[in-house]
């Protein structure tokens, strides 16, 4: 039995010195496996007489046992060293501050809107909304625009297509967004307090005018509005916006088909060097139309005039843009340059409030 003492030595000294899974599965292999060096003792039983084959079968298994053990237990505490060591080395420190990826902008048109929307919000405006492609009446008519009016000339219309021998009015890419006071009041119906930004077009092209540009329509309806509660609900979203102490606005009588009276508004500002300020200087820089909802218009939208009367305004987003932010070219707006969205664009996860600022 020298020789199984020999073999017990020999592999359980190669199971304590295997240093890792691999080298354990090899000495495992050399000693148990199929062809290892104790199954092939173990197979020369066979040829043993009856009473040695008996004494050595029991010393034999007992070696096998004892090295299937110590082959365990190695297994198990490499198996823990080895989790220690992945657990040592792949440590992550989840305290470390983020490390900022370049992400797109938000474009000032977008984060413009966001800005008057908070602010109007604030003073209890809705959002509404209305279609792009819109038939001519709501467009037209229901602003008390009829069909033979001279200011359907001046909305340089673009008209969609219509089928042969249909001749209904072709529907119309809106030109303004007045269209969605009708919508807004035809489903609320009065009282009502709604702002409306979006996209409008007209066929127009030069430094100052592109075919497709934004307006937010303002309308406010109750019983008693008045003109006083439009200036001071205009001079509120001024200071707010450009984010100024105090601001002039200067109204300008003029003529709107959908209001009665009308007033184009001005803010007082200056250019000096190039550089626009806004609430003090000695110039004037037109921002919106506006004024009070023509009878005509309430009925149009299923409103009781005798009942319900109240204020409308439109106001050009680039232009407010434009001003706020110093960008010089309106063209610009919609040529998709990532240099110049860049430079103008503000970070995508602030989102403008009053609280927390609009633009910082
Ligand atoms: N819709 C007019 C335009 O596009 C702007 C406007 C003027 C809207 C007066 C109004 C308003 O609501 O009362 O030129």
């Amino acid at each position: 039995m020298d020789g199984l003492d020999g073999l017990k030595a020999k592999y359980l000294t190669a199971v304590a010195q295997a240093a890792h899974e691999a080298a354990l599965e090899e000495v495992r292999l050399a000693a148990l496996g199929k062809k290892g060096e104790i199954s092939a003792l173990m197979g020369s039983l066979g040829k043993m007489e009856p009473d040695a084959r008996k004494a050595a079968g029991a010393a034999m298994n007992l070696l096998k046992d004892e090295i299937d053990a110590a082959l365990r237990a190695k297994k198990a505490a490499l198996g823990d060293a080895a989790l220690d060591e992945r657990l040592r080395s792949e440590w992550l420190d989840v305290t470390l501050p983020g490390r900022p990826r370049r992400m797109g902008t938000i474009h000032p048109v977008s984060q413009v809107m966001e800005e008057l929307t908070a602010i109007f919000a604030d003073m209890g405006f809705a959002v509404a909304e209305g279609p792009q492609v819109e038939s001519d009446w709501y467009n037209f008519d229901a602003l008390n625009i009829p069909p033979e009016h001279p200011a359907r000339q001046e909305h340089d219309t673009f008209f969609m297509h219509r089928a042969e021998g249909d001749n209904r009015p072709p529907h119309v890419l809106r030109t303004h967004t007045s269209p969605v006071q009708i919508r807004a009041m035809t489903e609320q119906g009065a009282p009502i307090r709604v702002i409306a930004p979006g996209r409008v077009y007209r066929m127009d092209m030069d430094q100052t005018h592109t075919p497709m540009f934004h307006q937010v329509e303002g309308l406010a309806i109750d019983r008693d509005i008045s003109m006083a509660n439009l200036k001071w609900t205009l001079e509120e979203f001024c200071r707010a916006f450009f984010e100024v102490p105090s601001v002039e606005l200067r109204f300008r009588a003029s003529h709107f088909p959908f209001t009665e009276p009308s007033a184009e508004v001005d803010i007082r500002c200056s250019w000096d060097g190039g550089q626009l300020k806004i609430g003090q200087g000695d110039k004037w820089m037109e921002i919106l139309g506006s004024g009070m909802v023509h009878p005509k218009v309430l009925r149009a939208a299923g409103v009781n005039p005798d009942e319900w009367q109240g204020f409308a305004f439109g106001m050009g987003i680039d232009r407010i843009a434009m001003l706020k932010y110093g960008i010089p070219d309106l063209r610009a707006f919609f040529e998709s340059d990532l240099r110049w969205l860049r430079h103008y664009g503000f970070a995508a996860l602030d989102m403008p409030n009053l609280p927390g600022g609009l633009s910082r």
